[in-house]
């Protein structure tokens, strides 16, 4: 009888120990599937355009983003949108004299006409400057090329 017992009590051992060694799989598995979930998001490509972009977001966050959104949408008749514009596109000289001056003229864009002005920004630095505007230029649907720290620089110099 007493043999039965300490069987018995061997077959409970066995079966607790291998219920708790199964749920301790089960939390691991759980842990690694967590892990893997940022680095799709990676493979995406989306965080790499957001780290890259990361100081220019925070400028026009800080100076921008009162007028033209942070959609880059602007407001109807006040503030123009930043989306597909031939100034935000185009030429960046015109683009980085823009910002350094600021605009009063009623510029015509994309067929519309805005009221408010746009004020100077020549008191931010060069470095701040060429972030704002690469951010803009890969924003809001908009895909050119990065304006540098030295473009900036000749800009303002030949003014
Ligand atoms: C007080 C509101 C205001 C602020 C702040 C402002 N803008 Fe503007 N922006 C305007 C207005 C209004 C125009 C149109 C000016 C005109 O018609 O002469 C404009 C024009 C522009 C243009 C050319 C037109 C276009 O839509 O493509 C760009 C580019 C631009 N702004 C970028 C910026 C950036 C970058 C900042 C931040 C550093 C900024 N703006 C801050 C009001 C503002």
């Amino acid at each position: 009888m007493k043999k039965i017992i300490s069987f018995c009590l061997f077959l409970c051992f066995i079966g607790l120990w291998t219920a708790c060694k199964n749920s301790s799989e089960e939390q691991k598995e759980e842990k690694s599937v967590e892990i893997e979930k940022p680095a799709e998001e990676n493979q995406a490509g989306k965080m790499d355009t957001e780290i890259k972009y990361a100081e220019g977001k925070a400028v026009y966050q800080q100076y921008c983003v009162t007028c033209h959104q942070s959609t880059g949408s602007g407001v109807p008749n006040l503030n123009p949108p930043l989306k597909q514009t031939e100034y935000v596109l185009g030429d960046k000289e015109t683009l980085i004299g823009i910002i350094l001056n600021g605009s009063s003229e009623g510029l015509e864009i994309n067929g519309k006409v805005y009221s408010n002005n746009m004020p100077p920004f020549d008191y931010l630095k060069d470095q701040e400057i060429a972030d704002v505007l690469s951010y803009i230029r890969n924003n809001f649907g908009n895909e050119a090329d990065a304006v540098t720290v030295s473009e900036v620089e000749k800009i303002r110099g030949n003014q």
